[in-house]
C-alpha cells in the first residue's frame, strides 16, 4: 500500500503550486513520506487527551478527542497509529466507520475515519500496546532512587503514534489539553504547563496553548521533585539527583537571556528541565516547556551543559520554525547546533565555543569518511531522502554538524551583523510555521543574498545542500586550546612521562580531545600510564569516559572492561552506546563480549537504542 501525507502550507514566497488557491499567499504541497495524514482534506487542530497510566500492565488507557478542520468536501480524516488497541471511534456519541490500514514496520497503520465536512470532533478510545515504541517503563531498580517505577516517552521522530492516534507529521500543528491519572505520590509532567508539586490524588491537568507538532508530545511519570532555578526556569529530578542537577544547570537563566538577546523572545513561557533515569536514549529532547535530559550530563562541573544550550535553542529552531518533513531535519538540528554554539560563546567566550566547533568538525569528518566508504554518499547531503526508511537514519552528524558548518559559512560570507539580523527575522517571520529546505533557500536568497547584493556565484548553496561531503571552501575551525592539547599528546608519545604533561587548566572538552587523539599505535603500558595519572577509567565525565572506553576496546586495554560493562548496562544513551558497541564488533572476541554484555543491558534500553544496537549485533 502506497500512502503519503500531502499537505499544504502557506509560503510567503512564491512557488509553483499543484493546487489552485484563492489565498493571497501561495500554497505549496509538501509530501511527508512518514505520515498517513492528508491534512488538506481534514487536519487535527487541537487534542483533548484523557489518560490513565497503568504501571501494573504497562499500558496507558486513553481517550483522544481530536478537533478537526475540514475541507468543504472532506469525507475522511487520516491518522497515524502504531500498535494501538482501538476500542471505539465516535463523534457526538455516535459510532463512526473506521478502518485500520496495513501495518508498515516504520509507519505503523493508518486510521481512516469516515467524516462529513461538518464533523467537528472525533473521539478515539484506546489502549497502548505493551510494545509501544515511544514508551519506556522502568522498574524501580532502573531509577536513581529506586522509590518506584518510572515512565517516559520519546516521540521524535515518528513514535508519537504509538501512544496517541494523531497526525504524526512535523508539518501539522495542534494545541492540546490533557488530564492524566497516575498512582498516588507520583508526578506527571508533559510538554505543557506543568505542576510543581505532587497532587494528592494522582490527577493532573495540562494545557499547551501554542500549536506544536506531534513529535513534541511528551509525558513523564515518576517520583520526582521540583526545584526552582530562576523566574521562569527550574529542574525536576528524583530527590537524590535534585541538588546535583540544580548545581549543574546554575547558568540556565543566563542562557535563556543570551538566547533572547541573540534571536528574539522566548515564546513558551517557562523553560524547565527534567533529569530522567539513565536509560533515556538521548542526551536531551526539546519537549516544549520541559526539556527531557539524560543524567549523563551531570558531570559535577557544568562542563556538559552545552547540551542544555542545545535543547533551549530548539525553542526557536525546531519548535518555532519546524522542519516540514524528516528530509529537512538539518533545518532543525543544524540551526540548533549553530544557535547552541552562539549561546555558549556569549556565556563563556569564543575560545570555549571554538572547542565545541572543533569537536563537531572531527565528528563530521569521521562520519563523512565512513558514509562515503560505505557507499552512502547521498546520506551526506543536507537534504535527505528518507522515504521508505526509518527517519532515524537521518540522525547523523550531517544534519547537526554539516548543517552547523553551512550556517557558519553563510555567517562568514555576509558578516555577523547582517547574518544575525537575518536569523532573527527568519525565526520571527516563520514562528509556528513549517519550513522545507527549498523554502529556506528561497527565503535566504530573498532576505539575505539579494538584499545584501552578495555575489551568489561565490556562495555554494546547492553544493552544501544537494552534494556529498563538504565544499572545498568550507571553513573548518582550529581551536588554539586543542592545539595545545595536541602538543601535549605529542610530547607523551615522544616519551615525556604523563605526570609531566601540562594539563592543569584543561576543561572536559580538552580531555575529550586528548582521549580522541590517542594514536592507534599506542601501547597498553602507555594507556595504563595515562589512566593511572589521569583516572580515565573512573572519570565521572560521561563524554570523556565514552571516548576512553572506545580507545580501551581499540587497544584491548582490559583494565577498563569492568567499567565498560557497568557503563553499558546502566546507560542507555545511544550516542555513547553506538561507538562502543561499534568498536567491539570489529573483532571476534569483541563481538562475543558485546553480545554477552548486551544480553544483560538490553532490558535497560529504550526502543530507539535497541533498534540501533540489534542491527549492529545481528
Ligand atoms: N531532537 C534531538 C533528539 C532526537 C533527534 C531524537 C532525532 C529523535 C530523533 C535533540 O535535540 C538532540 O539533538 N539531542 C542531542 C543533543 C546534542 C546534540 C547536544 C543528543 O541527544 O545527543
Ligand atoms: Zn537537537
Amino acid at each position: 500500500m502506497k500512502t503519503k501525507a500531502i499537505f499544504c502550507f502557506y509560503a510567503l514566497i512564491f512557488f509553483s503550486c499543484t493546487e489552485k488557491t484563492t489565498n493571497e499567499e501561495q500554497e505549496m504541497t509538501i509530501q511527508d513520506p512518514h505520515s498517513y495524514a492528508i491534512p488538506e482534506e481534514s487536519k487535527v487542530t487541537h487534542l483533548d487527551w484523557a489518560a490513565s497510566v497503568n504501571f501494573q500492565n504497562k499500558v496507558i488507557n486513553a481517550t483522544a478527542v481530536l478537533h478537526l478542520e475540514n475541507s468543504k468536501d472532506a469525507a475522511k480524516v487520516m491518522l497515524d497509529t502504531k500498535g494501538l488497541n482501538i476500542t471505539s471511534v465516535k463523534s457526538n456519541g455516535e459510532d463512526m466507520d473506521y478502518s485500520l490500514g496495513d501495518y508498515d514496520k516504520h509507519l505503523g497503520r493508518s486510521l481512516e475515519v469516515a467524516i462529513t465536512p461538518d464533523t467537528k470532533t472525533i473521539t478515539v478510545n484506546y489502549t497502548t500496546s505493551k510494545a509501544a515504541e515511544a514508551l519506556q517503563w522502568l522498574d524501580p531498580v532502573q531509577t536513581a532512587d529506586g522509590n518506584g517505577p518510572f515512565l517516559f516517552t520519546q516521540s521524535q521522530a515518528i513514535l508519537a503514534r504509538s501512544w496517541v492516534p494523531i497526525q504524526d507529521s512535523p508539518g501539522i500543528r495542534f494545541t492540546y489539553n490533557a488530564t492524566v491519572k497516575v498512582p498516588q505520590g507520583m508526578m506527571a509532567l508533559m510538554s505543557a504547563e506543568n505542576p510543581q508539586k505532587v497532587s494528592a490524588d494522582g490527577q493532573y491537568s495540562f494545557k499547551m496553548e501554542e500549536p506544536i507538532p506531534a513529535y513534541l508530545l511528551a509525558l513523564s511519570v515518576g517520583y520526582v521533585e521540583f526545584v526552582s532555578l530562576g523566574e521562569r526556569s527550574g529542574v525536576y529530578a528524583e530527590p537524590s539527583v535534585l541538588d546535583k542537577a540544580a548545581y549543574e544547570f546554575g547558568d540556565l537563566e543566563k542562557m535563556i537571556t543570551a538566547a533572547e538577546d541573540l534571536y528574539g523572545p522566548y515564546k513558551w513561557g517557562r523553560y524547565d528541565i527534567i533529569v530522567l533515569p539513565p536509560s533515556f536514549p538521548f542526551g536531551g529532547m526539546e519537549n516544549p516547556r520541559l526539556t527531557f535530559a539524560t543524567p549523563t550530563i551531570l558531570a559535577g562541573d557544568r562542563s556538559l551543559t552545552s547540551l542544555v544550550a542545545h535543547e533551549l535553542a530548539h525553542s526557536w529552531s525546531g519548535n518555532l520554525v519546524t522542519n516540514a518533513t524528516w528530509n529537512d531535519f538539518w533545518l532543525n538540528e543544524g540551526f540548533t547546533v549553530y544557535f547552541e554554539h552562539r549561546i555558549m560563546e556569549s556565556l563563556y567566550g569564543r575560545d570555549y565555543s571554538e572547542m565545541l566547533a572543533s569537536l563537531a568538525a572531527q565528528d563530521l569528518q569521521d562520519e563523512i569518511a565512513e558514509m562515503i566508504a560505505d557507499d552512502n554518499a547521498k546520506d551526506t547531503h543536507l537534504k535527505l531522502e528518507l522515504e521508505g526508511r526509518n527517519p532515524d537514519d537521518g540522525v547523523t552528524s550531517i544534519a547537526y554538524d554539516k548543517g552547523y558548518f553551512f550556517l557558519r559559512y553563510l555567517e562568514e560570507k555576509v558578516g555577523r551583523e547582517k547574518w544575525d539580523a537575518f536569523v532573527k527575522q527568519y525565526f520571527t517571520e516563520n514562528a509556528f510555521k513549517v519550513m522545507t529546505t527549498e523554502a529556506f533557500i528561497e527565503y535566504l536568497e530573498t532576505n539575505l543574498i539579494d538584499k545584501e547584493r552578495i555575489n551568489i556565484g561565490t556562495v555554494k548553496i546547492n553544493e552544501w545542500i544537494y552534494q556529498p561531503g563538504l565544499p572545498d571552501d568550507a571553513v573548518i575551525p582550529e581551536s588554539d586550546r586543542f592545539e595545545k592539547v595536541d602538543k601535549e599528546m605529542n610530547r607523551f608519545v615522544q616519551g615525556t612521562p604523563a605526570e609531566e604533561l601540562e594539563s592543569e587548566e584543561w576543561s572536559s572538552h580538552e580531555w575529550l580531545h586528548f582521549v580522541r587523539a590517542i594514536p592507534d599505535t599506542m601501547k597498553i603500558a602507555e594507556l595504563k600510564e595515562l589512566d593511572d595519572q589521569f583516572g580515565f577509567t573512573k572519570t565521572g565525565n560521561s563524554e570523556v569516559l565514552a571516548a576512553w572506553l572506545v580507545q580501551s576496546v581499540k587497544h584491548e586495554y582490559e583494565s577498563a572492561y569492568g567499567r565498560l560493562e557497568t557503563f553499558l548496562i546502566n546507560t542507555g544513551r545511544r550516542k555513547f552506546l553506538s561507538p562502543i558497541y561499534g568498536e567491539l564488533v570489529k573483532t571476534e572476541a569483541g563481538t562475543k563480549m558485546a553480545r554477552e554484555v548486551y544480553e544483560k543491558a538490553r532490558p535497560n534500553y529504550h526502543f530507539v537504542a535497541t533498534n540501533t544496537i540489534d542491527e549492529m549485533l545481528k
